[in-house]
């Protein structure tokens, strides 16, 4: 039988960071009222990244890409499949994931774009263990990139403090041991109106509204409620419980969300992995960024069961099992 295993992690953020405290400064000058106590308390926010005007997704991805594969000790010439999650690609096309091939100087291998929002990188990281364990893939890069600052409204307080730019990435191999254990994806798009950017692009413009646009309480009342079902239903697939978890990853878009999940599942807070803090909301690239975050720092060792959970626009949402 045939599993797949993560062997490598790795990760960027643009080097611009943007407090609470610069961020009100910015937005008081154009007459828009926030505070850092308002983001902290609400969010956990207290500062977030923001890529330059001239770099794009792929940018991001090819340096966390990079740090994965040294991680991995993999070349990029041994990469059988390429797998980005973004919601704020390059170009319509090709995908993100193309670009991030001819930056690595490689071809031949598949690559393509998994687009599911803030449940980005679990469904990536689902598909590719799926070509794994059928034996389409040996060696997989997957990777969650997102430049969201670019579809942010920065006239509208109620989103635009929460978002950040960033890349994380796994290489994932095939493995007789296995890695991932069980995961589960799921997509309700009864509420695709509570979290989108509904522009598109005909004629040779950008047509409709093509800024981020969310009802924060209503995705944050599906959020707490999906992310602790597909927990549970995930570690009855493998067999596991909540006492089983020595990590919990999970989509980090508020602190106080993650705090709930962790706590219906009975886990202690020092099992949560946090870096809402430090780098805000990264949609697709939030949960491989904390996960490498945690590797680097030595939370995380080897042979740690992992709980990865996703959920956002679509709506979507998903969880992936783990031994790392
Ligand atoms: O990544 C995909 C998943 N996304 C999420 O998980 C996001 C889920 N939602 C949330 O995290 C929260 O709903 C928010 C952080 C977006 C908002 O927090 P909340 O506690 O639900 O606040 P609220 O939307 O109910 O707003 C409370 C008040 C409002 O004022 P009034 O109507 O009570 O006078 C807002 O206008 O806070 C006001 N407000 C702000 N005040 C200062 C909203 N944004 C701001 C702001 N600064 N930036």
């Amino acid at each position: 039988m045939k599993f797949s295993r993560i062997t490598g992690t790795g990760s960027h953020l643009p080097p611009k960071r943007v407090t609470n405290a610069q961020f009100a400064e910015d937005l008081a000058a154009r007459g828009i009222e926030t505070s850092d106590t308002w983001i902290v308390e609400r969010t956990g926010i207290h500062a977030r990244h923001f890529a330059e005007p001239d770099v794009a997704s792929s940018d991001l991805a090819v340096l966390a890409a990079r740090e994965a594969l040294a991680s991995a000790g993999v070349q990029a010439s041994e990469i059988d499949l390429i797998i980005v999650a973004t919601s704020t690609p390059d170009m319509v096309f090709p995908s993100a994931a193309c670009l991030v091939q001819q930056k690595l100087g490689v071809h031949g291998c598949a690559a393509f774009d998994v687009q599911a929002v803030c449940s980005g990188f679990v469904y990536a990281l689902t598909v590719a263990d799926s070509m794994i364990r059928t034996g389409s893939a040996n060696k997989a890069l997957v990777i969650g990139a997102e430049v969201f600052s670019r579809i942010l409204d920065f006239n509208d307080r109620t989103t635009c403090v929460l978002f950040g730019d960033g890349a994380g990435a796994v290489v994932l191999e095939a493995s007789d041991t296995p890695g991932i254990l069980a995961s589960e994806l799921h997509a309700d798009g009864r509420h695709v109106d509570i979290l989108c950017v509904p522009g598109h692009v005909s004629g040779g413009k950008a047509l409709g509204d093509p800024l981020l646009k969310m009802d924060g309480p209503a995705v944050f009342k599906l959020a707490v409620g999906v992310l602790e079902q597909v927990a549970r239903s995930v570690l009855q697939k493998a067999g596991k419980t909540d006492a089983d978890i020595d990590w919990l990853i999970p989509h980090q878009a508020n602190i106080r969300i993650m705090q709930g999940t962790a706590k219906k599942l009975k886990l202690p807070m020092d099992k949560l992995i946090v870096t809402v803090d430090e780098h805000g909301n990264t949609s697709a690239a939030s949960i491989p960024l904390a996960l490498d975050a945690a590797v680097r720092s030595g939370k995380i060792k080897r042979g740690d069961t992992l709980m990865l959970e996703g959920v956002g626009g679509g709506f979507t949402w998903g969880a992936v099992l783990l031994d790392f």
